[in-house]
């Protein structure tokens, strides 16, 4: 009877300091598997009787003076302790061993003295933060899907999976599934069937919002004529600070990197140093898009990744280029050699233009008529492109530059 009326009057207590301004309760996060203090201080007078509650179940206690401790919960026996010589100092902090999901839940500790009755609560959360997130293309079950996923998280998070610009609502609805492992930790996943020309994005939000993993895959194909300057677009739907840019270029299942670069120590490196350039500068907010300049067919038809990475970001662009020859050159040479052709029809035009005699008034002239000259043979239009052939006297200093 004396413990009940004792415990009444600790309740009388309490709520009496309640309504003198109550200490507010405190939020805590533990990490999952890891060791956790739920902290609890109080002012020291020598007395204290120290009682910890889980969900208004004793967990433990702790009388000062006779130092003895009492561990109620047998399920917690093992795994929390107090900081028995710190108790002396004010400081009743509860050790958790660690935690899992059977930890969460609202604690009480409560501080007896002859002098006064403190209470605290600590609301704890147990949280596996995310520590990836996946989103690929896969052919498991015969047709092309996208799969984004994240392992071993805790609580499940959720996960969004969709498709920019968006699709038709009943031929893509995402499937996704939750599992969790013994230990209660989740994997999630959700997958779509693949279409043409999307933009897949996945968010992974963790249960308490205090993570967002971001990740996007686009799949494209281009086609392009040798010479012409090509854009290969990388945009991330997110504008981005501080992020790695990386691409790489995959030709016959052989992959290099190309071209990298780093927003934060601004540094560069790229391969093809002047066949190729960013579109924005140092790809400012995230704008990673790749300019070819004079792109061969043979040498740059293949497969470009671009891949942005930021903080729990990642973009991905696949783009199969195809540089096709100039439709006039199918058929004729496209090794190196062309060149060795082309200086000789080169100088035949010219040759043929000094016998018509139209060519003593000079270099501008000339080019007019070797226009139309070439006009009449359509297979020489890589004569008629370069201003060497065009110009006689600069004919042969302009062959000089040209690579071998
Ligand atoms: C109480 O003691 C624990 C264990 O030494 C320590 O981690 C914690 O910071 C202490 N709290 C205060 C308020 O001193
Ligand atoms: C980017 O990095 C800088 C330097 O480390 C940091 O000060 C800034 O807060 C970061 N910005 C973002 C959005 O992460
Ligand atoms: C590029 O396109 C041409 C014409 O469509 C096709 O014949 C060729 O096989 C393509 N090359 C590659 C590598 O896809």
């Amino acid at each position: 009877m004396t413990a009940a009326n004792s415990w009444i009057c600790l309740i009388l207590l309490w709520i009496a300091a309640e309504t003198n301004g109550k200490t507010p309760d405190v939020q805590l996060t533990c990490i999952f598997s890891e060791d956790c203090v739920l902290p609890c201080v109080f002012e020291a007078v020598g007395d204290e009787m120290i009682y910890w509650f889980r969900q208004n179940v004793p967990i433990q206690s702790y009388i000062q003076g006779s130092g003895r401790l009492d561990q109620a919960d047998q399920q917690y026996n093992s795994r929390t302790s107090l900081f028995t010589e710190m108790i002396p100092s004010g400081n009743a902090s509860l050790h958790i061993q660690k935690c899992g999901p059977q930890d969460r839940g609202k604690y009480r500790c409560l501080v007896t003295s002859s002098q006064e009755t403190t209470e605290q609560f600590i609301i704890v959360k147990v949280e596996a933060p995310i520590q990836s997130v996946s989103l690929e293309t896969t052919r498991l079950s015969g047709f092309e899907e996208v799969i984004c996923s994240s392992q071993d998280a805790y609580p499940a998070p959720r996960v969004n999976l969709f498709t920019e610009p968006a699709s038709l609502p009943d031929s893509l609805q995402p499937f996704t599934r939750k599992t969790a492992d013994k230990q209660g930790l989740y994997s999630v996943e959700s997958k779509l069937k693949k279409l043409k020309d999307l933009t897949y994005i996945c968010l992974v939000q963790s249960f308490y919002r205090s993570q967002t993993w971001r990740a996007s895959l686009q799949e494209k194909e281009t086609f392009s004529v040798e010479g012409q300057d090509l854009i290969i677009p990388c945009v991330a739907p997110w504008k981005l600070q501080n992020f790695t840019l990386t691409w790489s270029f995959t030709k016959e299942h052989k992959s290099s990197t190309i071209y990298t670069y780093d927003s934060l120590t601004q540094r560069s490196s790229s391969v093809w140093k002047e066949n190729m350039r960013l579109v924005t500068p140092r790809g400012r907010g995230g704008d990673g898009s790749l300019q070819l300049h004079n792109p061969l067919s043979l040498e740059h038809t293949g497969t470009y990744t671009c891949i942005l990475y930021a903080h729990q970001t990642k973009h991905e662009v696949h783009t199969r280029v195809n540089i096709t020859l100039k439709p006039e050159k199918q058929q004729s040479e496209s090794s190196p050699q062309r060149w060795i052709p082309a200086v000789i029809t080169g100088l035949a035009v010219t040759a043929v233009a000094a016998i018509i005699g139209i060519i003593k008034s000079g270099c501008t002239k000339s080019s007019k008529i070797h226009g139309e000259a070439t006009e009449m043979q359509p297979m020489r239009v890589t004569v008629a492109n370069s201003r060497a052939a065009s110009e006689d006297t600069c004919l042969t200093e302009e062959i000089a530059n040209r690579p071998a």
